[in-house]
């Protein structure tokens, strides 16, 4: 099949590649001028990238650092693990990094190459369907602290990203309809095409191997490349890419990070939907395509009835640490997404009331793995 090249627009800009098997174009798509590559990869793709230094090897040093997967990986420790193998290798300004794995590992990667020498160049190469379409793509890079996920980081455009469909093959079922939360959330903020491929075949649009798949990753990535292209330091529309994050990121704090990410957002986009919909923005049928498509997929999209006020202080905490009020990203109608800030804690607590359990029957009625 053939390529699909989109360009994000910047200072400068650079392109992620979609298709089958475009991982072999790695070797052409790293700076010319880089000597010497850091691969950083995770250890459950130790021999795929092995096999990466073999091809890549030659022409240039390729050196592999392996890190812890998800989010253990995205601590300073491990940065400066890297810090330390680049600085052995005499590692230049010149000279490039790979960030091969998950979403955490391509943060990583892009924190890695963001500081050494105060900014080397990354190709991001995302495995997972979240790091194809979120985490990969807009150069947001960072480490987590005790103080919270995130917390330290810089924003780092990458040289280039790409999003080999190959490499989606061997996920779970359950992994690929985890990571499609986030496709589905560019369908309700931008492309509600992808809305209409799930509805039309649920199945079809999870498999990795269908084109339905590719052409849901492909509007989910233009999506970003759009957004981020147009605000890439977040000053405002950016912040649109937060549709149902706001509470999401509170499910993850109260699940301890037991959660997978994909599971919290469905849960708080439906969260999203009905406050708009309290709020007189969005229409009962807009609420109801939100749990129908997010149903279809397996996707949970309630919590626990007694969880609110937990909650509630998570967020407050978590807008108090980034010095602002309390904000939600919101639908005027689907692909119309707008800023509610301070909403008014009576309708937080009535939205919050759409999507609890009902606590006599809480066996949450999900096809998807939370954790
Ligand atoms: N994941 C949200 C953003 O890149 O801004």
């Amino acid at each position: 099949m053939t390529e699909t090249t989109i360009h994000v627009s910047g200072e400068p800009g650079y392109d992620v590649v979609i298709g089958s098997g475009v991982l072999a174009r790695l070797g052409a798509t790293l700076p010319a001028a880089a000597r010497k590559v850091l691969v950083v990869h995770p250890p459950t793709l130790a021999a795929q990238a092995e096999e990466l230094r073999a091809t890549l090897m030659g022409d240039r040093e390729v050196i592999l650092a392996e890190v812890p997967d998800a989010e253990a990986g995205k601590r300073i420790e491990v940065a400066a693990f890297c810090w330390q193998i680049m600085g052995k290798s005499d590692f230049t300004r010149t000279d490039a990094v790979v960030g091969f794995g998950g979403g955490a590992v391509t943060d990583l990667a892009g924190f890695v190459a963001a500081t050494w020498l105060r900014g080397v160049p990354v190709v991001q190469v995302p495995t997972t369907v979240l790091g194809m379409v979120d985490a990969s793509v807009g150069g947001k890079t960072g480490v987590n602290t005790a103080e919270g996920k995130n917390l330290v980081g810089a924003f780092w455009a990458p040289h280039a990203v790409l999003a080999d469909l190959d490499l989606l093959r061997t996920l779970s079922r359950n992994e690929a309809v985890a990571g499609f939360a986030e496709v589905v959330k560019a369908g309700f903020i931008r492309y509600p095409e992808i809305l209409d491929i799930v509805r039309a075949d649920p199945e079809k649009a999870v498999d990795p191997t269908t084109a339905e798949f590719r052409r849901c990753i492909e509007l989910a990535i233009r999506m970003k490349a759009d957004v981020v292209g147009e605000d890439f330091r977040e000053a405002g529309l950016r912040e649109i890419l937060n549709y149902g994050h706001t509470l999401a990121h509170a499910i993850e704090h109260a699940e301890r990070y037991g959660w997978r990410h994909g599971a919290a957002v469905s849960v708080g986009m439906m969260y999203a939907a009905e406050l708009s919909r309290l709020a007189g923005r969005l229409s009962d049928e807009a609420v109801d395509l939100h749990r129908e498509v997010l149903t279809l997929l397996g996707l949970p999209t309630q919590y626990r009835a007694g969880a609110w006020p937990g909650l509630l202080a998570t967020m407050q905490r978590d807008k108090k640490s980034r010095g602002g009020m309390l904000r939600f990203i919101v639908l005027d109608d689907i692909a119309r997404p707008t800023v509610l800030q301070a909403p008014d804690e009576s309708l937080l607590f009535a939205a919050y009331q759409e999507i609890a359990e009902d606590p006599r029957n809480a066996i949450r009625a999900t096809g998807v793995k939370l954790g």
